[in-house]
């Protein structure tokens, strides 16, 4: 019969040489396993009388518990060692010294917002925000377009997917701020119910806009500023006035000519294209569009529980993302929404 000492002896060599978890599950079955050198031992018992059985036995048991002993011995020492290299491997170096903050700076667009909101503001406007996933109702119906009305294919609108998957007839991503408007004179009216004590509406409303478009001057999100000034006797004069004084406080010049173009919209009546012209600079003497205007559709009031026998209004929408690039010279719109930071530090 093999030595029980010397497989002890052997099996913790074995085992020693071991550094993989694996190699050395596979190294135990060598003593301990179905055909294992103590499992043959111990089968070896059979052949030897009862008086030494009980001496041999006793023998290979303590040489079992052994090798069990150095085994899990092992394992404890890999696992150790794998956990210390993890540790070495992952280490960081606190002393290092740190890579420093950059600066960073607000975004051309944020940055020409936020200059429209405080212009605005100036003169009496407070600032209104609405949601960019929208409802039909809101972003064509209260404006005065009906379904089926030709200008809401003008729109290139982006339809949301209802819970079956299907194009939503009712969800979509708003194509522009008047919306706001509608939601903006609801709210106003529902706050004020005495007609009497109504203060007027003078708002803007920045904002995200989206439609199915994509050139130089056009971008899938881009966005509009929404104005609305609505009470008694708001005139067309008025609409004038607040966008000229706006215009040459915005390009901080006086010389530049705003010119009124009789044009479209659902939700405007009369309505004109405003657009600007610079007495000097590279864009001298050149129209440039930069908004839409008008009169408030009577039946846009009426959508919001306003009297348009009592009230008029104006309304306006810009492209601030335009006024961004006459402001700065910036010639293509898609610049302004690719990140590229060499393009923003320009800005900052
Ligand atoms: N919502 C229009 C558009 O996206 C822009 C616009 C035109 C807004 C006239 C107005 C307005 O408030 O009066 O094309």
């Amino acid at each position: 019969m093999q030595n029980p000492d010397a497989i002890v002896a052997e099996a913790r060599a074995a085992f020693a040489a071991m550094t993989d978890p694996d190699a050395l599950e596979q190294t135990k079955a060598r003593y301990l396993g179905k055909n294992g050198q103590i499992t043959e031992l111990l089968k070896g018992l059979a052949k030897h009388s009862p008086e030494e059985r009980k001496s041999l036995g006793a023998a290979i048991n303590r040489a079992k518990g052994a090798v069990e002993a150095a085994l899990s011995e092992r394992r404890e020492a890999i696992r150790q060692a794998a956990l210390a290299a993890r540790l070495a491997e992952e280490a960081l170096d606190v002393t290092l010294p740190g890579r420093g903050e950059e600066k960073g700076g607000v975004h051309p667009v944020t940055r020409t917002l936020e200059r429209i909101e405080a212009l605005f503001r100036s003169i009496g406007f407070s600032v209104a925000d609405g949601p960019e996933i929208e409802e039909d109702f809101y972003n064509f119906t209260a404006l005065n377009m009906p379904e089926d009305h030709p200008a809401r294919s003008m729109h290139d609108t982006f339809f949301l997917l209802d819970e079956h998957g299907r194009v939503s007839e009712n969800m979509l991503l708003r194509t522009h701020t008047s919306p706001i408007q509608a939601r903006h004179m609801q709210a106003h009216v529902a706050r004020y119910k005495d007609w009497s004590s109504m203060p007027e509406i003078r708002v803007i409303a920045p904002g995200r806009v989206y439609r199915v478009d994509s050139d130089a001057t056009h971008a899938p999100m881009f966005h509009q500023v929404e104005g609305l000034w609505v009470g008694e006797n708001v005139s067309f004069a008025d609409l004038r006035g607040v966008i000229a004084d706006f215009l040459k406080r915005f390009f901080e010049t006086d010389d530049l000519n705003v010119r009124f173009r009789p044009s479209f919209f659902p939700f405007t009546e009369p309505s004109a294209e405003i657009d600007v012209a610079f007495m000097r600079g590279a864009l001298e003497g050149r129209w440039l569009e930069i908004a839409g205007c008008g009169m408030v559709h009577p039946n846009v009031l009426k959508h919001a529980g306003i009297d348009p026998e009592k009230y008029t209004g104006f309304a306006f929408g810009f492209g601030p993302d335009r006024l961004a690039m006459l402001r700065y010279g910036v010639n293509d719109l898609r610049l302004f929404f690719e990140g590229d930071l060499r393009f923003l530090r320009q800005f900052v």
